[in-house]
């Protein structure tokens, strides 16, 4: 595909397993180019998500600028996910240590640098709380005109996971969240809605390590890890969700994805509901849609893309 055609995007990660599958899907994926990548704190601190971020990308020979994000939510105390991703945020796998650099700016400051010298408007991928691009869209509102769509995995609009109602990467920083959903860009939400049905099983695990190339053996080796936790906690799933690899493939392949129009707003405050993604499904009363919802999924030929892609690489 020519460089004119191919999606400028910008991966905003917390690697974190499926961070790292949605990373690879990317790189593997001709329809994008990665223009540049930030880390946010989420699924562990900043410093580990950006060591794991810069180790990936010299495993991936991803040789494109990298920006630490901001290491907390606008107002909150960071929650982190040990139980799910380890200590270090990427349990499991050996990866090299980090040959890329870190530049010296903010994440929000390098969005705002790589989409003002962008040809063509850039797509942000978040695959994490959405603090580093509400800083963006704050102190760069110039800018928004610039931004394509923002392709995000967050929220779900029947229940949460890190709460009953509330999705961890929207409850970590439900401020930056509402941000983001007020913004006007045209928005892609891959909730839990759709990241509860792409599930890779173990069987489908064996069929990424037996591809033989590095990236097939890494996938099959942050899913060994990744399936620990949802076994004990999510039996009924058969395997592992694999949320952020949503956001990435929407962009490549839609037509493996229902998508549902929908006006989405954030819960900021409530007691027990803080962190909602509040989808508003009433026929005839609801504002109109500001986000591309992600309902349902082809989950077979989802993990068929993943498999195929993933062994397109190195
Ligand atoms: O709720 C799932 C999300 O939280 C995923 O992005 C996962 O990586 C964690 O960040
Ligand atoms: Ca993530």
């Amino acid at each position: 595909m020519s460089s004119m055609n191919r999606i400028p995007v910008i991966l905003d990660c917390d690697p974190g397993h499926d961070d790292a599958i949605a990373m690879m899907l990317a790189c593997a994926s001709s329809e994008l180019e990665i223009i540049g990548v930030t880390s946010a704190a989420g699924n562990q601190t900043i410093e580990k998500t950006t060591l794991n971020a810069r180790k990936l990308m010299t495993f991936l020979n991803l040789q494109v600028p990298i920006a630490a994000g901001a290491p907390g939510p606008l107002f909150r105390k960071l929650i982190v996910a040990p139980e799910v991703h380890g200590s270090t945020g990427l349990d499991g796998p050996e990866l090299p240590e980090p040959a890329v650099g870190l530049e010296s700016c903010s994440a929000a400051d390098l969005i705002a640098r790589l989409v003002r010298t962008s040809e063509t408007a850039v797509t942000l991928v978040p695959t994490s709380a959405l603090t580093n691009i509400a800083l963006f869209l704050t102190a760069y509102p110039e800018l928004k005109d610039n931004i394509a769509r923002i392709s995000l995995m967050g929220g779900g609009v029947n229940g949460g996971n890190w709460t009953p109602a509330a999705e961890f990467n929207i409850l970590v920083d439900p401020e930056a969240a509402d941000i983001v959903f007020r913004s006007g860009i045209p928005l892609t939400m891959a909730g839990l809605d759709v990241t509860h049905k792409a599930i890779v099983t173990r069987e489908d695990t064996e069929q990424f390590r037996l591809l033989g190339n590095r990236a097939g053996v890494l996938t099959a080796e942050l899913l060994d890890f990744f399936v620990t936790f949802h076994e004990e906690n999510f039996p009924q799933f058969g395997g592992s969700p694999i949320h952020d690899a949503c956001a990435v493939a929407v962009l490549v392949k839609p037509e493996l994805f229902t998508i549902r129009p929908m006006h989405i707003a954030i819960d900021t405050d409530g007691e027990l509901t803080t962190g909602t993604t509040v989808g508003d499904q009433r026929h005839g009363f609801a504002p109109p849609p500001n986000t591309d919802v992600l309902m349902d999924i082809r989950r077979e030929e989802f993990v068929r893309f993943l498999i195929e892609r993933i062994g397109s690489l190195a």
